[in-house]
């Protein structure tokens, strides 16, 4: 198809405003899916997005639409991961597009990730088209929500579009204004190619398959192409779009948005944001924009029962084929025996891998408290960069250092200014501005460690806000901080699995808050266990967990070993998670517990 008639275009939007919701109802429209090939997709998608975890985060498809000016369009519709971790995912997306479409909820109005969203696609000159949709509710107020989208982000809403996606109105004039308002796609059929890789995953068959955007030149199966970043050759088997399963088409040209598979059986080889050009006479500059993936979290990860191991290792690598962001390499705790020190983009990718080892390959983990990178300034010069609170060098040896912080935006009614304040400046927070958007809401940013982000800082303000919060951030740079490192011992013994770094005017507070949620979490065993706080040698806080009075066993009388045995089978199951660390027994619970202090 001619590329005047071609439109590429993502949706973006806060999160519950109705993304799919419109998705949907625009596939539908377009007769791309039969009712009955709907509800079989919908299953379909759920499965894939399942079997692909998060990695799949963007679903792509191309949609045939005959317009009112007779012509007939492809309209390829990119969807965009609707989480803070995946900013970067959305940020190539977007640069695969020409227009957007804004959805912003005819109740709600615009939220923190709806402002982050929108300037993403400015940064990628996309036309915007502004979308207020739920006007079904009886709380809708679209005059006020257009008015705050003029007044907030400076868009013109004179052609914004009201819209229901439960009822189907306006989903018409959405189609039409794709057409008339987003441009069509430039870009040189004839030149040298490059096509931006915007997402990808693993297929069993076909090995790794990249979303791609075609920015200039052709792309055909049996052709010999390159990653300008990774240098991977491979050679085109598949190419097509997306309908939205995928169509092998034989080529893509400069314009067209769809998928490329080869001889790849690596995801670290297809980054996202990476450039595809030919093997030979090749582009000679890639596309602006490529970026690592780096990993932001980390977390210790060792199964309960060592013999797994192995079991652990195996997942690993099995997530990691469709999960280019997980990093992981091998650690060893005292406390803890072997396991992996993994990477993460953030907490959600956290959570979902944690929960994917445990449900898909059925292990039991012990996860320790996740922490941030810290830049480690040493005295002899050198930088040490430390994802491991165990491993921070000795006082002596440290001559500053540095963590990361957000710029985090907060948007609250008015009322609840004052409690976000709070939390924020608890939170070491630097207060950079406030921002009325309209006489009821308003906008606040602070700088933040993102540290304290990943401790409760969004459950926080959650429920100081009874949810009216929401928030987004992203990384704004390294700064000096006076930290240190607490240490926990348990029975005597320093416990290293149980170290935070956290900052020099709360050490002695947060060391003893940990302490004393210790001694909750920890069951009491046949003798006394002291547990202490140290900063260094000092010893800054204790508790006692005291010794049980009863022995199980007890009151078995001696006699029947059946009864016995019984009730041990019932102790080792209760033990599950527990984790023997010397003489003492530490349910997983207690690993985390510094995040469950105030
Ligand atoms: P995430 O997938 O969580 O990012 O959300 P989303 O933006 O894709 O929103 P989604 O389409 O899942 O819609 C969120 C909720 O709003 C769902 O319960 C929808 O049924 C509902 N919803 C979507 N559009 C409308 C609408 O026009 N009117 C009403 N009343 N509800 C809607």
């Amino acid at each position: 198809m001619a590329n005047q008639n071609i439109r590429n275009f993502s949706i973006i939007a806060h999160i519950d405003h109705g993304k799919s919701t419109i998705a949907d109802r625009l596939i539908e429209r377009t007769g791309t899916l039969t009712k009955r090939e709907m509800e079989d997709q919908v299953l379909d998608s759920m499965d894939i997005e399942r079997e692909r975890g998060i990695t799949i985060k963007s679903q792509t498809v191309r949609l045939h639409y005959k317009a009112s000016d007779g012509e007939e369009y492809e309209l390829n519709l990119i969807d965009t991961p609707g989480h803070v971790d995946f900013t970067y995912e959305v940020s190539r997306s977007l640069a695969a597009c020409e227009g957007a479409l804004l959805v912003v909820d005819a109740a709600q109005g615009v939220e923190a990730q709806t402002l982050a969203n929108v300037y993403m696609a400015l940064e990628n000159d996309l036309e915007i088209i502004p979308v207020i949709n739920k006007i079904d509710l009886p709380s809708a107020d679209p005059e006020r929500v257009k008015k705050e989208i003029e007044d907030v982000i400076g868009l013109d809403t004179s052609n914004a579009i009201e819209c229901s996606a439960k009822t189907g109105q306006g989903i018409d004039e959405i189609l039409e204004a794709i057409v008339t308002d987003i441009p069509a796609p430039e870009g040189d059929a004839a030149a040298p190619l490059r096509a931006l890789i915007f997402d990808s995953y693993f297929d069993s068959y076909k090995g790794v398959i990249a979303h791609i955007r075609v920015k200039e030149g052709r792309i055909k199966k049996g052709q010999r192409l390159k990653m300008m970043a990774t240098g991977k050759v491979f050679e085109v088997t598949d190419v097509g779009c997306f309908r939205p399963q995928p169509v092998d088409l034989g080529t893509l040209a400069a314009g067209e948005v769809g998928f490329v598979a080869g001889s790849l059986k690596d995801v670290r080889d297809v980054r996202v944001g990476d450039t595809i050009t030919t093997a030979e006479k090749g582009a000679a500059e890639p596309l602006p924009g490529y970026r690592g993936v780096n990993p932001m979290v980390y977390c210790g990860l060792y199964p309960v029962e060592s013999s797994d191991y192995d079991n652990l290792k195996d997942a690993l690598e099995k997530l990691q084929l469709n999960d280019a962001a997980l990093v992981f390499e091998p650690e060893t705790s005292v406390a803890l025996g072997f396991g992996f020190r993994c990477g993460f983009l953030g907490l959600l990718h956290m959570d979902v891998v944690q929960e994917r080892l445990e449900r898909e390959y059925h292990l039991k983990l012990i996860t320790t408290a996740p922490t941030v990178i810290y830049h480690v300034y040493k005295t002899d010069g050198t930088m040490l960069k430390v994802s491991n609170p165990s491993e921070l060098p000795p006082p002596t040896e440290i001559e500053h250092i540095e963590e990361p912080y957000v710029k985090a935006t907060v948007i609250v009614p008015s009322d609840y200014v004052g409690a976000v304040m709070e939390i924020s400046q608890d939170k070491r927070g630097e207060f950079k501005g406030m921002d009325y958007l309209d006489t009821n809401r308003v906008m606040i940013t602070y700088h933040i460690p993102l540290n304290e982000i990943i401790f409760d800082y969004f459950d926080r303000l959650k429920s100081a806000t009874r949810g009216y919060a929401s928030l987004d951030y992203e990384l704004a740079d390294y700064k000096e901080s006076k930290l240190v490192k607490v240490d926990i011992l348990l029975n005597g013994d320093p416990v290293d699995a149980l170290s935070t770094i956290v900052h020099k005017d709360r050490a002695a507070s947060r060391g003893r808050q940990l302490a004393a949620k210790l001694k909750e979490i920890i069951p009491q065993q046949m003798f006394e266990i002291p547990i202490q706080a140290a900063i260094g040698s000092k010893v800054i806080a204790r508790e006692n967990v005291r010794a049980r009075r009863k022995d199980v066993l007890a009151k078995c009388y001696g006699g029947d070993i059946s009864r016995k045995r019984k009730l041990l089978e019932k102790q080792k199951e209760g033990k599950k998670r527990m984790k023997a660390v010397g003489s003492v027994e530490v349910p997983q619970e207690a690993f985390m517990a510094i995040l469950k202090i105030d």
